[in-house]
């Protein structure tokens, strides 16, 4: 088992092999990477046993950029029929497995077997759990099957926690019919990707305020209304009628690029926040000692605005990131943001008349999203 399987977009797999080698090479794992072009995948060969798992133990895959899915194992040549029993054979040397993926790869060759893999993965699963090679515990790796293709498979090991969320790392996000534009997926996936599940009440409250650069016609306003966040959308273009007609979002004709908020409404939701989370009123009272609040608690009074905002963080993100520089932000944003790859991510709950508005986190950033 002394593989590391690297699935990746067709066409990045030297991108794939120079950032694991890269990887290796920091972690002392002795081996080698290699690729074909267009295979959508790379293989790292350990030359040490155990090399693999020390790899993946020593990464965070969320931290790859490249890499879709990862798994150590090794290939497995399969028979034409039977197959089930040499893949039990070959499993006599892992460890049990507490789920179980069958996956391809993403290219014209992998498409053709995924009905294969969705047919074979029925008698498959039966004959793990009844050979006690699978239970069904997160806590255990996943052994992930990936057919090149019915006669050779990748027999694969990854901690669910610690490889992709999805099967071959791709989100499958069903496309939100009311949206108004199939970019809306991107800002859903952007979500997926860089905020934990768990946290999205928190982090992407009703009540909340947003401004969304490039705008219209408003697929990711769309996303943004949908969980009750109010949006500043700023673009010449038209936005959707519909998302005007929800109330939520003030249509900015105007250039992005010079876009400054008329109040910084993220630094008073900064402290609205803090209030809320401090719930022994130690914030409050750092802020009425800064003359932000009435003494002895209570709401900022009107008057009491311009102190709210001087002792709020500064809403910096416009001016850390002038003109071009927005891209520097983004590569930035894995870095800043909790990770969350290899989480369970159910779908979203629908956002209705239910939903209440939860206490949001006291170092929340104003959320400015460029699309
Ligand atoms: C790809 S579309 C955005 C799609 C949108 N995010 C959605 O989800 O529907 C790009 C938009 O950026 C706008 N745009 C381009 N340059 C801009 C600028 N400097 N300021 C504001 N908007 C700009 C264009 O008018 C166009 O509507």
């Amino acid at each position: 088992m002394n593989s590391l399987l690297l699935h990746c977009r067709p066409g990045f797999e030297g991108e794939v092999c120079a950032e694991i080698g890269e990887h290796a090479g920091r972690l002392n794992v002795a081996g080698y990477a290699r690729a074909r072009p267009n295979s959508a995948h790379a293989e790292f060969v350990c030359s040490e046993p155990g090399g693999a798992e020390r790899l993946m133990r020593g990464l965070r895959f969320a931290g790859l950029i490249f890499p879709r899915q990862w798994a150590r194992g090794d290939f497995v040549e399969l028979p034409e029929s039977e197959r089930i029993g040499v893949l039990l054979e070959r499993l006599a040397d892992y460890p049990v497995c507490g789920s179980l993926w069958l996956e391809v790869l993403d290219t014209n060759e992998g498409k053709e077997l995924s009905t294969f893999c969705r047919k074979f993965e029925v008698p498959l699963r039966k004959a793990l759990l009844k050979a006690g090679r699978l239970e069904d515990d997160p806590r255990k790796p996943r052994l992930l099957l990936t057919f090149k293709s019915g006669r050779e498979v990748f027999l694969g090991l990854a901690e669910a926690n610690n490889s992709a969320a999805w099967p071959m790392g791709i989100p499958r996000l069903k496309f939100p019919r009311a949206a108004p534009s199939r970019s809306t997926l991107k800002l859903e996936e952007a979500w997926h990707q860089f905020i934990p599940r768990e946290a999205w009440d928190l982090r992407l409250a009703p009540g909340m305020t947003a401004v969304d650069l490039g705008a219209a016609p408003g697929g990711w306003t769309w996303q943004l209304v949908n969980r009750h966040i109010k949006v500043t959308a700023v673009d010449n273009g038209p936005m959707a009628p519909s998302l005007m007609d929800s109330g939520l979002v003030e249509h900015v004709r105007s250039d992005g690029f010079v876009f400054r908020p008329r109040r910084p409404a993220g630094r008073l939701d900064g402290l609205r926040h803090r209030r809320e989370a401090c719930p022994h009123g130690g914030a409050d009272r750092n802020l009425a000692r800064r003359g932000a609040l009435p003494r002895g608690g209570g709401q900022p009074q009107a008057a009491d605005e311009a102190a709210l905002r001087r002792s709020a963080p500064p809403a910096r993100a416009h001016r850390r990131w002038p003109g071009g520089a927005w891209r520097e932000g983004l590569h930035r944003l894995p870095a800043a943001l909790p990770r969350s790859r290899g989480s369970d991510l159910p779908s979203a709950p629908a956002v209705g008349p239910g939903v209440t508005r939860p206490t949001a986190s006291a170092t929340m950033p104003p959320p400015v999203f460029w699309s």
